[in-house]
């Protein structure tokens, strides 16, 4: 009789745990997990660097899916909407529609700025040496990759590469 009672005991705690170790990690990953989209682009595609660049994220952030496509006009227009009106916006969809690109839906802590520290800045002759910019891109507009901008909004771009995630947590 002592035994069951210790065991129903022991049951209700391990359950108890079980239960504030789930509800920590759900609060943790709502407050803290973030998601980011890297595109690697035409350029690279066609240069076959495609590879290099995957290896160099995967030591350094957690990939959850991997996607190659080639983008519409009209899902290049979404994703470059905060463009439009910019002189170099034509010459932007023609060149990102221009051929294949991989899109990569990357997860973690503070993600989107690590991730924009790890490509490098925009004009890959600006850009820190051995960042993914610096190593890979040619020009300004052939700049090997992209980054979503965590001041505009990484889950729009997310969604045309992978319409089946959802917004906010950890993706399981
Ligand atoms: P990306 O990170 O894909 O975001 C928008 C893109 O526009 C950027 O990389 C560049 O390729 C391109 N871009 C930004 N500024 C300029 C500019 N001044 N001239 C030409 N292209 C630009």
């Amino acid at each position: 009789m002592m035994r069951l009672k210790s065991s129903r005991w022991c049951l209700a705690h391990h359950l108890e745990d079980l239960f504030v170790d789930t509800i920590l990690k759900m609060l943790y990953n709502v407050l803290f997990m973030e998601q980011t989209l890297l595109v690697i682009k035409p350029d690279a595609v066609r240069a076959k660097h495609i590879g290099e660049i995957i290896s160099a994220i995967e030591k350094n952030f957690e990939i959850v899916d991997i996607k190659y496509t080639r983008l519409t006009k009209l899902q290049a227009e979404r994703f470059y909407a905060i463009h439009k009106g910019k002189p170099f916006y034509n010459d932007l969809i023609k060149f990102i529609t221009s051929g294949p690109v991989v899109g990569i839906l990357l997860q973690g802590e503070n993600v989107q700025r690590r991730l924009r520290e790890f490509i490098g800045a925009t004009d890959p002759k600006k850009a820190q040496p051995n960042t993914i910019r610096a190593r890979f891109g040619s020009s300004i507009t052939e700049n090997a990759v992209h980054a979503s901008n965590p001041d505009e909004d990484p889950q729009k771009e997310i969604r045309i590469f992978f319409p089946k995630y959802k917004k906010k947590g950890k993706l399981e």
